[in-house]
């Protein structure tokens, strides 16, 4: 593992789309990884430059996003640009900017596809057809998941549904309430992702980490257990893995003394009751998929499990929310 630590986040950004360009330029029928989230923001600008300047062409190039929100992050009654799929972003940040071809090559798993786990078995297909994936893009969750492998994911783990945890439903409270208009119940419970098994078959790998809030799970990926409680730790064992980060983020490793990604018992309690009631939800999704159940229906389902979730305050939710909300 390679860690590179910079100024900023606009720093990290250009160092990372010189990595991409000299991927492009070694092999310009590169298969590229992608990562959707705030933190790869600047590294997309950066790129949509190059290629204004003329210094990039991506129209043999093929991407793969890790993931996208199962039952789409689309909220029907609000503006389309309210979406809060992953397709709209990697859309409205990037292919429509660059001369990709569109759909063709940029491979997204599709969030309101009737059958998620043929969907997932193809799109594994799609990448060994495309000759696997050379360079990979990967942010982090603050709870230390790339993807949406979340903690407890198994580290061979292929491209499945997974649920979120709490602590990522709180990370998408900005996104979806305060930016889509949302109500929290209607968030989105269930993603679709690359597993981590599927991430590290990719031959080369960087993950960027910007920003404070990432302190703690950059230092339990760089100083860490390998574990599945970090799923990114998975990457340590990565035979060409460079981590990007910025000063910031990398500030937040001397929270270590407090232990990275300290486990308190009822914290661990909960999300494990969490896990298992999520899982339930899906199997009853699936079941009532099958009876022909609409994705109103579907979404329904989903809109009385977080109504629980909040009512029965699990992990402590109303006051992360709360925190949330007093944030501008
Ligand atoms: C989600 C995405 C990850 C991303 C993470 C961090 O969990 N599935 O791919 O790395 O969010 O997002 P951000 O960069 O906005 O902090």
């Amino acid at each position: 593992m390679r860690v590179v630590i910079l100024d900023n986040k606009q720093a990290v950004g250009e160092y990372a789309a010189n990595i991409v360009e000299e991927q492009l330029a070694e092999n310009p029928d590169s298969v590229l990884g992608k990562a959707t989230g705030s933190t790869p923001i600047p590294l997309y600008q950066e790129l949509i430059r190059k290629y204004e300047k003329k210094e990039l062409d991506f129209s043999r190039v093929i991407t793969f996003n890790l993931d996208e929100y199962l039952l789409l992050g689309l909220n029907l009654k609000l503006d389309a640009k309210k979406d809060q799929s992953y397709h709209r972003f990697m859309w409205e940040n990037f292919w429509q900017h660059i001369n990709i071809k569109y759909p063709e090559n940029t491979y997204i798993l599709n969030g309101l596809t009737p059958n998620p786990e043929r969907h997932c078995e193809l799109y594994e297909k799609q990448i060994v057809k495309a000759g696997g994936i050379d360079l990979q893009i990967l942010g982090i969750g603050s709870d230390g998941h790339i993807a949406f492998d979340e903690p407890g994911s198994s580290l061979s783990s292929r491209t499945r549904v997974k649920y979120l945890l709490f602590s990522t439903l709180v990370d998408n409270y900005d996104a979806f309430v305060k930016e889509g208009g949302y109500d929290f119940t209607d968030m989105p419970v269930f993603s679709i992702t690359e597993g981590v098994g599927t991430v590290m078959e990719a031959k080369k790998v960087i993950l960027l980490a910007t920003g404070r809030g990432k302190g703690k799970a950059l230092a339990a990926l760089v100083e860490g257990p390998v574990t599945s409680q970090v799923t990114a730790t998975a990457l340590q064992y990565h035979r060409n893995f460079t981590v990007i980060a910025d000063k910031e983020a990398a500030e937040g490793k001397e929270l270590t003394q407090e232990k990275p990604m300290k486990r308190d018992g009822l914290r661990d309690l909960s999300r494990h009751q969490y896990a298992m009631r999520a899982e339930k939800l899906y199997s009853q999704m699936q079941a009532a998929r099958i009876k022909g159940a609409t994705i109103d229906d579907l979404k329904t389902m989903q809109k009385k499990f977080l109504e629980e979730i909040l009512a029965k305050n699990f992990g402590g939710i109303q006051e992360l929310l709360e925190a949330k909300q007093k944030e501008k």
